[in-house]
Parts: structure tokens; sequence; C-alpha cells
């Protein structure tokens, strides 16, 4: 049964005030409908997107959305209700559809999976939360109070059985209306009511947008790995640190490149993210990685966070020997290593020490490396 999501993102915006419509405004590091549709297509039971623009906003959206695929992109009217009728002419097939706004950018996957439930029962169904402020009538001075009990506050995605709320919209003969869960009430459908969600909130003011960011940062927890590794030090080896080959007269000696600093640094991105090790990700047995420059492991690790959509907020790194000095190499080594992780130089911290010629590192016998790393990720809905 297919279930396909149609994101409305043509209307103006005019409330919010913008220089552009609200739907293209940055908050989080990605545009409100690149949030909304990211939230809709990366869900299991969600098979089809449909993105509703205006007129003459397709390459607009087309940019916001990057690399995030999408089955159609349509133009709107000038009505939301046109917007989203206009949607549904792009769903061929589907059987359940969800109808959601651009202009609620964060969306729990588990009101998703509500909203899909009640379809069991209901024709349609309604995330919703309560009111919990005093409701009055307000004109020039103070009105009259409003109860507010058994009143909610209604939010979107709204799921319908398809052929109900294309039954609804073409029996509709009142004025433009705001949401479809009314017109799927006013055609006799049933429609179910589920728990809504804080992080749905409407971007309808001016002052939204500055609260929105605070969410998203709010989602975020943040988590700190540790790294270390040795590598024995030998003659006739290059000596790879930091991604950078330097001139000495002995290298290290690994399976893979021994890259000892870029290996400390993978096992401090894995450790933050509570996913096993290096070794776990490239065995010492599997011969893809003999020789292997160490850049790819932190770029895999780098890569997995971004997937957990996550951020890399810092690294540090130090490098434990006696020689080769490490001063006059830093600069490289950090722009080297903010490369492999897409972040600005400022996030990387590449340091050294000896250990007074004791121990093995001080014996130049080897050299070892320890790296921490903080990153942030989404907390689960
Ligand atoms: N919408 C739409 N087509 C319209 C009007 C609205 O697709 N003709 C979409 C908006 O882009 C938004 C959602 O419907 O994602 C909810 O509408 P609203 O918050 O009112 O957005 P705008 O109409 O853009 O804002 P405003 O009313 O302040 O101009
Ligand atoms: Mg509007």
């Amino acid at each position: 049964m297919t279930i396909a999501a149609i994101i409305v993102a043509a209307g103006k915006g005019e409330r919010a005030g913008a220089s552009l419509p609200k739907q293209f405004v940055t908050v989080g590091g990605k545009t409100l409908l690149a949030h909304a549709v990211t939230a809709l297509a990366r869900h299991p039971r969600i098979e089809r997107t449909v993105v509703v623009v205006a007129e003459g906003q397709k390459e607009l959206a087309a940019h916001a959305l990057g690399d995030i695929l999408v089955d159609a992109i349509v133009i709107g009217g000038a009505e939301r209700q046109q917007s989203v009728a206009a949607g549904m002419a792009a769903i061929g097939d589907a059987r359940i559809v969800l109808i959601h706004d651009a202009a609620r950018p964060f969306l729990p996957s588990s009101v998703v999976d509500r909203l899909i439930a009640a379809l069991d029962t209901a024709d349609g169904a309604i995330p919703a939360l309560s009111v919990v402020d005093t409701l009055a009538k307000a004109g020039e001075e103070l009105g009259d109070v409003v109860d507010r009990n058994g009143l909610i506050r209604v939010q979107t995605p709204q799921a319908f059985r398809a052929h109900a709320i294309r039954d609804a919209h073409n029996r509709w003969t009142g004025t433009a209306a705001t949401d479809d869960a009314q017109m799927a009430r006013a055609a006799g459908y049933q429609v179910a009511v589920v728990e809504g969600h804080a992080m749905l909130e409407k971007i309808t003011q001016p002052a939204d947008f500055a609260e929105a960011e605070r969410k998203w940062n709010q989602r975020f927890i943040s988590r700190t790995g540790l790294g270390y590794d040795v590598h024995r030090l030998a003659a006739g080896e290059d000596l790879w640190l930091c991604g950078l080959k330097i001139d000495h007269e002995k290298g290290l000696a690994g399976h893979s490149d021994a890259d000892v600093a870029l290996h400390a640094l993978t096992d401090a991105l894995l450790g933050a993210l509570a996913d096993g090790d290096i070794g776990t990700h490239f065995p010492p047995s599997d011969p893809q990685w003999r020789g292997a420059a160490s850049h790819r492991f932190v770029e895999h690790a780098a890569t997995l966070i971004r997937q957990a959509g996550g951020v890399i907020d810092h690294v540090d790194v130090t490098i434990i020997c006696e020689a080769p000095k490490i001063g006059p190499h830093r600069d490289a080594m950090r722009s080297a290593v903010a490369r492999m992780l897409a972040v600005p130089i400022k996030k990387v911290s590449i340091k050294a020490t000896t250990t007074e010629r004791l121990g093995f590192t001080g014996r130049g016998e080897g050299i070892a490396a320890q790296a921490a790393a903080t990153i942030r990720l989404p907390e689960e809905e």
C-alpha cells in the first residue's frame, strides 16, 4: 500500500517578513523546506514525496533540496487548498497521503508513525496539542475568556486515505480552508486526533525563526570520544602523520600507511558515535586496507557521524614523539585534517609532546598519538 507525502511550500510567507518566502530561509544549516522534506522522505513508510512550490520557484526549491530526492516538484496555487490539490494530482495511485506544511520544519518520525497507525480505523488523522494558556477574545481591550477545555491546536502533517481527501476537496464549497482535515470532516469523513509535538510548531512570525533555531540546537546532545594508537618506527618506511608525508630518517610500520595520528583520530570519532573502533570498521585481516591511506578511515568516520544527523564540533590530536618536530607542520596538518572532516580549520587542534626521552617514545622506538573528538548527535525522538 503506497504512502505518499505532499509538502506544500507555495506560500508567500508574508507574516514572517523575511526577504524570501519563509520555506527558503535557513535554520539549523538547512532551509525549512529541506528539513520538512527530509523528515518525510527518510521515513521508512513513505515511498513517494511531492513538493509544491509557487510559480517561478522550482529552481529555488531544487537548490534548497540539494541532493534530497523527491518524486516531483509541482506548481501550487494562490490558496493553500489549491496547492494541496496540485500536490494530490501528482501522487499517482498512492492509497494514503500525508499533507504537510514546509513551514513546520521539524517533524519527529514518531508523529508520522502515530498518524499512519490511526488510519487503520479512521479516514483521516491529525496531530494536535492541547491548549494550556488562558484564551480570551481581544479587541482594543480584553474581552471574554473562552473556555479552553476541549480545544486543541491542530498541526500538520495530516494523514488521509487518498480517496477520502480527494473526495473532500472535490466537494468543498466553503471559503479557502487553512487545513485539509476540516474539508474531510465537512464531507462526512472521520478524522482521528493523535498526539502532536512541540517541535512541529509552525513558523509564522519573524520571531519564530530564532525560536526554531533554539529548538533545533536543543535536539542535540554533545558526545566525546577518545582515541589512542602506537606504531613502531622503522628504517625504510615512509612517515605519515595527519595525512602528510614528513621527511624523516625513519617511518612508521603498520598494515595501512600507519598514520598513527589519524588512527587515534578515527577511534576518537567512532568512540563519540559509540560505534566500535577502527579495527571493527577496517579489519587488519582484510587485504584491501594494506597500505591504505588513513585519511579514508577518518573520512568514513566523519561520514557515519553525518549520516546519523550529527555535527563535528572539535577535534584535538596529540602526537607523542621526540622527533620529528611537529611545530613546523602543524598548520598544514590542521588544514589536511579539516579537509578530511569537512570542518573549518579552527575546529582542529594538533599538539605534540615529548616524553623526556623516557619510554618507547623517548627512545625513538615508536610514535604514539592521542585524540579527542567532540560531536553533537540528535536525540532519539
Ligand atoms: N502554502 C501553499 N500555497 C499557498 C499558501 C500557503 O503551499 N497558496 C503553504 C505555505 O508555503 C506553508 C503552509 O502552506 O508551508 C502553511 O501556510 P502559511 O503558514 O499561511 O504560509 P504562508 O501562506 O506562506 O504565510 P503567510 O500566510 O504569512 O503569507
Ligand atoms: Mg498563509
